[in-house]
């Protein structure tokens, strides 16, 4: 059989950790297939869906500033990128192309993995009402959690999000979050607050109750300010560096036929590269 291809395309790519993560997966289990970044400019990016099927590709992630396009641009869509609003990920069905969105699942897996039994511990707070926000969002109406409360600096956009996805899901302002966090057992920050090192939207994990959980999206650095307040109150942690390895693992399954694991050695690569 040919070889099989697939890609992970944004604006700028070149830092996309994806290829080194399909890389790692296609070598360890001898698969005849490749993974590699393509830029492409937003400009050309209807044009670039367009000649998928002609280059031969089965499909490929798709990351910063694409989501939104490849959402209008597919033929069909999943259930999870008509609620999230974006798509990351393509492949082709019968000849047609499909979008989905794997980022609230990743984000699901990655708990499932670090704090087994986490779905059972709401109310959640959520900090941030953007695109990974509403990911987030999706994943913990899935999985049962009946009270989430969104917290962001614009309330505007919170409500947005709260009009969207309905009764159980209630937006605050960023002055409300202490008297949020008192009786929540999930607290997670979508926000790119922590990456720089700067302090998140002062939401304080000493308020909450000893058995809540933080997690926090961003993986750049792997502990933030957020989750190192968290860990000094002696509560229960998850970085993010798991949503991101499990949020490539549908992808990988469809392209190339075989459900990919999320192993210590897979975590190290990404984690040795990040800090190199
Ligand atoms: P993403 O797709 O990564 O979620 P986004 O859609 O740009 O990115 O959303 C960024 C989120 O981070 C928003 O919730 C944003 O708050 P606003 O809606 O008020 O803009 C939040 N954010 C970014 N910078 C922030 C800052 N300096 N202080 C507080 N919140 C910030």
């Amino acid at each position: 059989m040919a070889e099989k291809k697939a890609f992970v395309t944004g604006h700028p790519i070149a830092h996309s950790r994806s290829p080194k993560i399909h890389g790692h997966w296609l070598a360890s289990y001898g698969i005849d297939g490749s993974y590699q970044a393509i830029d492409v400019r937003p400009e050309d990016f209807a044009a670039f869906l367009g000649s998928l099927e002609q280059s031969g590709l089965s499909g490929g992630n798709v990351t910063i500033p694409h989501k939104e396009a490849a959402f209008a641009g597919v033929a069909r869509r999943d259930h999870a990128a008509d609620e999230i609003g974006a798509v990351n990920t393509l492949w082709f069905e019968d000849g047609v192309l499909w979008g989905g969105n794997t980022d609230g699942y990743g984000f699901a897996a990655n708990l499932d993995d670090h704090a087994p039994g986490w779905a059972a511990n709401g109310p959640a707070v959520v900090l941030g009402a953007g695109g990974a926000s509403r990911a987030v969002i999706h994943a913990l109406k899935e999985r049962g959690i009946k009270d989430i409360r969104i917290v962001n600096r614009t309330l505007a956009r919170a409500e947005e999000l709260g009009r969207h996805f309905g009764p159980g899901v209630s937006a605050h302002s960023a002055d409300a979050v202490d008297d949020l966090l008192a009786d929540a057992g999930l607290l997670i920050n979508t926000t790119a607050l922590g990456m720089h090192g700067d302090a998140t939207l002062s939401a304080d994990p000493a308020g909450l109750p000893d058995r809540a959980i933080v997690t926090d999206i961003v993986y750049v650095p792997l502990e933030t300010p957020l989750l190192a307040a968290a860990r000094a109150r002696g509560l229960k942690t998850v970085d993010g560096l798991g949503m991101l390895l499990h949020q490539a693992v549908p992808g990988f399954e469809r392209w190339f036929g075989r459900k990919p694991e999320v192993t210590p050695e897979l975590r190290r690569m990404i984690v040795a590269d990040i800090e190199g």
